[in-house]
């Protein structure tokens, strides 16, 4: 595909991955039920295939959220870059949740929806994401589970999307300069 330029993690490489946090996810929460909940549309590949290799019983719930990143760099101090479009369809309180992202990047929109989540009384709340780029981190956030750190260039696929594409990808790729960002 052109607009790849590389892959970063193939298929192989991101189940297994998936497959060693979902182990480390049953044993913390073993004999507790979990509720996962995901960030339409881009952690929506990563949770289904997370949730398959889980073996805590668990239900899952969906929020959707605008925000305005694209290429530009994210002004500093500015929380309100991200609004919620969906919310969840049931209430956390009183549940063992499990925020379920796709990358994190700035920490701007997973700060955001902690401060939201925790408004909502769960009895406990913890994060879990495909990809980490820590090189960009503005924000400080509790980050309970990960699978890979990731240098500081822009990626596509298992959810992740450049203008609404790539996210079907098996593989997570650099994106080519020339096509994206
Ligand atoms: P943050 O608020 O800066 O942490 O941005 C997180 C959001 O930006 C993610 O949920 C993605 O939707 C988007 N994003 C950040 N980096 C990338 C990337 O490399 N590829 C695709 N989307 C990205
Ligand atoms: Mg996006």
């Amino acid at each position: 595909m052109p607009a790849i330029e590389r892959i970063l993690f193939t298929e192989e490489e991101i189940n297994q991955r998936i497959r060693q946090v979902a182990g480390e996810i049953s044993s913390d929460y073993a004999n507790r039920e979990l509720k996962l909940v995901g960030v339409l549309k881009g952690s929506v590949f990563f949770l289904t295939a997370l949730a398959r290799e889980l073996t805590v019983p668990l239900t899952v719930d969906f929020l959707g959220i605008s925000s305005f990143r694209h290429s530009q760099p994210v002004p500093q101090g500015a929380p309100g870059m991200v609004r919620i479009s969906k919310d969840l369809d049931e209430s956390i309180e009183g549940e063992d949740v499990l925020l379920v992202e796709d990358i994190i990047d700035t920490g701007f929109t997973t700060r955001y929806l902690l401060q939201h989540l925790s408004g909502r009384a769960p009895k406990s709340l913890a994060v879990c994401t495909l990809l980490d780029r820590t090189p960009r981190r503005i924000v400080q956030i509790p980050l309970d589970y990960r699978c890979f750190e990731i240098p500081d260039r822009f990626v596509v696929g298992f959810g992740l999307d450049y203008r609404q594409l790539y996210r079907n990808l098996k593989y997570v790729a650099v994106l080519n300069p020339e096509v994206g960002d």
